[in-house]
C-alpha cells in the first residue's frame, strides 16, 4: 500500500484553457481565432456546438476564483487567448483583453493561488492562419511579439510560464488529421507546424525570463506509453512508431538530442523548414516539463491499418474510450525523468470524462472520477517515491467546459456547469478532492 507523503511545498492544483472556458468570444475588441472559425463551420464539432459563450468565465471569474479558494487549490493553469490580447495577431494592444488577465492573475494571488500561465493553448488569431499560419517559418516573430507583451504586463506576478501545450495535438490532430482547428489534412504542414512550436518555444523562454525575474519557464507535453498489443515484431514496431511520434518526437529534441532519427530514416518524413541552429534553440534549457496524462494505447499491426489501436477487454473506459491506467502515470514520469532528467516535472493535466449523475437535490456523484484520480495520485506518489521530482499536480479540469472537436458531450470538471443557467456546483469529486488536499498539504 502506497501512503500519501508529498511534499510540503507541493501545487495542488485544477487546469482550464481559454477558449475551452471564456467564451466572450466577440467581447471588449477580442479577435476571432481559429477555433471560432472552426467551430462555426458546419460538422466540424460533433454535437453541433461552439464556445462562444462556454462557461462564460470571462464575465464569472470572480465567482469562479471564489470557488477555487473553497475548493483548497493553491495553484491554478489556465492559458490565454491571443486574438483577446492582439485582434490582428501582432501590432494592436487590446487593452481591454489585457486586462482581464491582470484582473485574474490579481484576484488568484489574492486568494493564495499560484497562477500557472500557458501563451498557448490551440487559439491562434484567424488573421495570422489567414497569413499562412503555424506552417509558415515568420509565424514564430509573431508568437515572440505576443509573448513579449504578456511578459511585459503579468511577469512581474506570474511566475510559472509554459509557452506551449501538447504542441503533438495542436499540430498533427489541428494540421494532419484536421479533427481540430484549422482543419488542415496534409502531413508535410503538421510536420513544419510542430517544428514551428518548438522553435517559438525555444525563442520565447529568453524572453519571459527577461520579463519575469525568477520564474520557472516550461512546456507542456502530451505523454504517456504507446505499446505493442502482442510480443511480436510487428506490433512491437507499431508500438516504437507510434511512441516516436507522441513521445520522442518533443522529449528528444527539447532535451537536444534532435529529431528521432529512427522516424526520420524510416518514416519518410521531409524536414525542409530546419535551419542551422534550430535545434539548438529548440533545446533551450527549461525550468520544469508540465505532462499531460491521460491514458497508454495499445497497438496491433494489421494488413489494413499498421497501427490500429487495440481495447482491452475487461478494461475500464472513460467516455473518451480512454483505457484507465494509472501505472501508465508512474511509467511516464519515471521514463521521462530517469530517461531525460528534466529539473522537474508538473502534471500539469490529468482527469477524465464520465458521464455524471444529478440527483433529485441537485448534487452530482462521480465516484468514478474521484476513484480515477485517487488511483493517478498513488501512481504519482510512487513516482515520487522513486526519486522523480514532482513538484505538483493539475486536475483537468476544474469545470466542465468546451472539449473541442466533442463539444459539451464530454464533461471532465470537478465543478458541474449547467450551460442553460451558467450555475455552478461542486460534484462529489470535488467535495473529494476538497479533502484530498486538506490531509495532504
Ligand atoms: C488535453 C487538452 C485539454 C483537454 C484535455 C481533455 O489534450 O490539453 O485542453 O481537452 O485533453
Amino acid at each position: 500500500m502506497t501512503e500519501f507523503n508529498f511534499p510540503k511545498d507541493f501545487l495542488w492544483g485544477t487546469a482550464t484553457s481559454s477558449y475551452q472556458i471564456e467564451g466572450a468570444w466577440q467581447a471588449d475588441g477580442k479577435g476571432e481565432s481559429i477555433w471560432d472559425r472552426f467551430s462555426h463551420t458546419k460538422g466540424k464539432i460533433q454535437d453541433g456546438t461552439n464556445g462562444d459563450n462556454a462557461c462564460d468565465h470571462y464575465n464569472r471569474c470572480p465567482q469562479d476564483i471564489e470557488l477555487m479558494q473553497k475548493l483548497g487549490i493553491n495553484a491554478y493553469r489556465f492559458s490565454l487567448s491571443w486574438p483577446r490580447i492582439l485582434p490582428q495577431g501582432r501590432g494592436q494592444i487590446n487593452q481591454a483583453g489585457l486586462d482581464f488577465y491582470s484582473r485574474l492573475v490579481d484576484g488568484l494571488l489574492a486568494a493564495g493561488i499560484k497562477p500557472n500561465l500557458t501563451l498557448y493553448h490551440w487559439d491562434l488569431p484567424q488573421v495570422l492562419q489567414d497569413q499562412g499560419g503555424w506552417p509558415q517559418r515568420d509565424i514564430v516573430d509573431a508568437f515572440l511579439e505576443y509573448t513579449e507583451v504578456v511578459a511585459r504586463a503579468l511577469g512581474d506576478r506570474v511566475k510559472m510560464w509554459s509557452t506551449f501545450n501538447e504542441p503533438f495535438v495542436s499540430a498533427f490532430l489541428g494540421y494532419w488529421w484536421g479533427e481540430h482547428a484549422p482543419g488542415i489534412t496534409d502531413r508535410n504542414q503538421a510536420f513544419a507546424v510542430a517544428h514551428h512550436h518548438l522553435l517559438a518555444h525555444g525563442k520565447a523562454v529568453p524572453i519571459i525570463r527577461a520579463n519575469s525575474p525568477g520564474a520557472d519557464v516550461g512546456i507542456v507535453l502530451n505523454l504517456g506509453p504507446q505499446m505493442a498489443a502482442t510480443d511480436s515484431e510487428a506490433d512491437r514496431d507499431a508500438a516504437r512508431r507510434a511512441d516516436g511520434l507522441v513521445n520522442r518526437w518533443f522529449l528528444d529534441s527539447l532535451a537536444g538530442r534532435g529529431y528521432p532519427a529512427d522516424l526520420v530514416a524510416e518514416g519518410g518524413v521531409e524536414l525542409p523548414f530546419m535551419q542551422d541552429g534550430d535545434m539548438q534553440t529548440i533545446a533551450e534549457p527549461i525550468d520544469f516539463l508540465g505532462i499531460n496524462y491521460y491514458t497508454r494505447r495499445l497497438f496491433h499491426s494489421s494488413d489494413n491499418d499498421e497501427m490500429a489501436e487495440q481495447k482491452v477487454a475487461g478494461a475500464e473506459y472513460t467516455e473518451m474510450g480512454w483505457e484507465v491506467y494509472p501505472q501508465g502515470l508512474y511509467a511516464t514520469l519515471a521514463r521521462v525523468h530517469f530517461a531525460y532528467d528534466f529539473p522537474a516535472l508538473y502534471v500539469t493535466e490529468n482527469g477524465a470524462a464520465f458521464a455524471d449523475i444529478v440527483d433529485v437535490n441537485g448534487r452530482i456523484h462521480d465516484a468514478r472520477r474521484a476513484a480515477y484520480l485517487q488511483n493517478h495520485f498513488v501512481a504519482a506518489q510512487d513516482a515520487i517515491n522513486a526519486g522523480v521530482p514532482l513538484k505538483g499536480y493539475y486536475v483537468w479540469s476544474f469545470m466542465d467546459n468546451f472539449e473541442w472537436a466533442y463539444g459539451f458531450s464530454k464533461r471532465f470538471g470537478l465543478v458541474y456547469i449547467d450551460y442553460k443557467t451558467q450555475k455552478r456546483t461542486l460534484k462529489d469529486s470535488a467535495l473529494w478532492y476538497q479533502g484530498f488536499i486538506i490531509d495532504n498539504k
